[in-house]
């Protein structure tokens, strides 16, 4: 059988880091982050829905969606929040969905969904496993301090938007420590893939 496994985690936790191991192992990975962006693109029909919310305040010069803009817009708007969301999830979801379908008949039988929002979104109802990528919160935090050169309240304030990651955990099938050096997580990361190849007879 197919097995689909949903990778989540939180911000910085070292989702993608997961999900290129994944990768280099041949086994293929949807990444919902590039399907949203993708969706967000002018020439798709998202783009208006979008333009008519937020307005024409969140273009670049050159008319395509700021991301970044919607991104603080919805991180102190709630209400604004909820309706992105029902804006861009349901066609990431559908895309998600035609994407399984076709690695199915090509014949893959282990197939990863990279969604940072796995649970928030309530996606996980939809896998046969999940895995969180777990980090303590001081490595998040001096992670994102490094890697987007912010000040460490806001990296603070960007971990709290989120579900804690150790509720994540609690949810999850399997959880990937990545707390330790990257040699800890690839070794975690080799076991579980052996479990995940024996749960799906590939
Ligand atoms: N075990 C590790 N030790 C040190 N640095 C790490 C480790 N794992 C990941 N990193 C670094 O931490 C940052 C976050 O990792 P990564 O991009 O994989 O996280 P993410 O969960 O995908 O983040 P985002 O929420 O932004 O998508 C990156 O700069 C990455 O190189
Ligand atoms: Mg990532």
């Amino acid at each position: 059988m197919t097995l689909v496994v949903g990778l989540t985690g939180g911000i910085a936790s070292g989702k993608s880091t997961v999900s290129k191991l994944f990768k280099d192992a041949g086994i293929p990975v949807i990444d919902t982050d590039t399907i949203a962006r993708r969706l967000l693109e002018k020439d798709k029909e998202i783009y208006q829905d979008i333009l008519d919310f937020f307005g024409e305040d969140v273009l670049t010069p050159a008319k395509e969606i700021n991301r970044n803009k919607i991104a603080q817009i919805i991180f102190y708007d709630e209400e604004k929040r909820l309706k992105l969301n029902k804006i861009v999830h349901p066609k990431v979801k559908d895309t998600v969905f035609l994407k399984i379908d076709n690695l199915k008949a090509e014949g893959h039988t282990l197939i990863v969904v990279d969604v940072p929002l796995l649970f928030e979104a309530k996606f996980d109802a939809f896998m046969d496993k999940t895995i969180v990528v777990y980090a303590r919160k001081k490595d998040q935090i001096s992670r994102l301090v490094s890697r987007e050169g912010i000040d460490e309240d806001y990296a603070k304030a960007k971990i709290k938007a989120q579900i804690p990651l150790s509720q994540k955990k609690e949810k999850a099938d399997f959880v990937i420590d990545n707390s330790k050096n990257i040699l800890e997580t690839r070794k975690a990361f080799d076991k579980l893939l052996r479990t995940l190849k024996d749960l799906s007879d590939s």
